[in-house]
């Protein structure tokens, strides 16, 4: 690295640390925006938080002992992108921890068609609510808006659920909590240690398809660079390519990596495969229909060369990119993802609104054998 190389990484790492330190109050997330915020402590503490409430939730009494935890507290959903699983993943996890929420999904059925801007829309949401969940086509609205709720003095909680093609930190949260049940999976009695330690050490994962445009990838890339050893793979067609930002940081933080243009060259060779959907909602002038994204299809055909051991995950919607046959075999983990999503979900609100403690304890006492 030479001296100038040196000087802008440590500017981009003040910088980042800068804006952690407005996101987080001290060890915990406040709001949550950058998938930076999520050291190996907050993701095992998560993960293992996910899993406590999953488990209390199977039984009638738990899942009514959950509900007594938030019902004080009023969740807003401001989406501005379409949604189906984020969406519906908090609204179910705020049923779970017996939070009433209210959602602002279509611009015609608020004041912004008179002329109200987003701004003081959101300002306005944060009167009756104590946290939104926001996602917005605009990098950094999420962010921007976790400032201008602190300037006026009602500082809520701002959870990114999708900032343009930046980031989608929560999305990133649940794909590492399904990775590690997948790699590592927590054993009965052994879900306060299942989380905390390198199931990734020697593991490679590879991320396939419209890596430019995909926030999911850009989001679990910065977690995955938490745990040494884990080597990433960049799989996608050359217009497509990952952020130099992203490569960038995978190797000031010395992880293995590699860039290809060869789906079928790196299959077998992989643990774990993040497949993603042509993002063409981006395409200014329909420049998605000149490329081959056939070449980065997950086939069936390509079936007998996984590791049985192989997890793949999709963060959906797909399209053709994997093939509904892979969906009977053992190595499609995508469903279960889905499902882990609810409970990442209500363990981020727990953390947030700090009753995950009630929840440990709850657990310790009734569901520790
Ligand atoms: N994975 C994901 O963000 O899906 P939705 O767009 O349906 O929320």
């Amino acid at each position: 690295m030479t001296t100038i190389q040196a000087e802008a990484a440590r500017q981009i790492s003040s910088e980042t640390a800068q804006r952690v330190a407005f996101l987080n109050r001290g060890p915990r997330a406040f709001h949550v925006v950058l998938a930076q915020q999520f050291d190996r402590a907050k993701i095992e503490s998560l993960c293992t938080l996910s899993e406590m409430l999953r488990t209390i939730a199977a039984t009638r009494a738990g899942a009514q002992f959950l509900q007594t935890l938030l019902p004080y507290r009023r969740a807003m959903l401001y989406f501005r992108q379409p949604s189906t699983r984020t969406f519906l993943s908090f609204t179910a996890a705020c049923q779970v921890l017996g939070m009433p929420y209210n959602s602002v999904r279509e611009r015609f059925t608020s004041s912004e068609v008179k002329g109200e801007s987003e701004e003081d829309t959101i300002r306005v949401l944060s009167q009756y609510h104590d946290i939104i969940i926001m996602r917005h086509p605009a990098e950094g609205f999420a962010e921007h808006m976790a400032h201008v709720l602190a300037r006026m003095g009602r500082e809520v909680p701002v959870i990114n659920a999708g900032s343009g093609r930046d980031q989608h930190p929560t999305q990133a949260l649940l794909d590492i909590y399904t990775l590690f049940r997948c790699f590592s999976p927590p054993a009965r009695g052994g879900i306060e240690s299942a989380y905390a330690s390198n199931p990734f050490a020697g593991k490679t994962i590879a991320f396939v398809g419209d890596l430019q445009r995909g926030r999911t990838v850009r989001s679990l890339a910065y977690l995955l660079c938490r745990y040494e050893g884990v080597k990433l793979l960049f799989v996608s067609p050359p217009e497509l390519q990952i952020g130099q930002d992203i490569l960038d940081h995978v190797e000031r933080q010395g992880i293995e990596h590699e860039v290809s243009f060869d789906l079928a060259q790196c299959v077998e060779r992989c643990d774990g495969l993040y497949i993603t959907r042509l993002q063409d909602e981006w395409d200014v002038a329909g420049e998605s229909k000149s490329i081959d994204y056939s070449r980065f299809h997950l086939t069936f055909e390509m079936a007998p060369r996984f590791k049985p051991t192989l997890a793949i995950l999709h963060p959906l919607p797909r399209r053709s990119e994997l093939d509904e046959r892979i969906d009977r075999l053992p190595q499609a983990k995508y469903w279960e993802q889905v499902r882990n999503g609810m409970w990442m979900r209500a363990a981020l609100m727990s953390h947030i609104f700090q009753v995950d403690d009630a929840v440990r304890d709850h657990f310790r006492q009734y569901y520790t054998y």
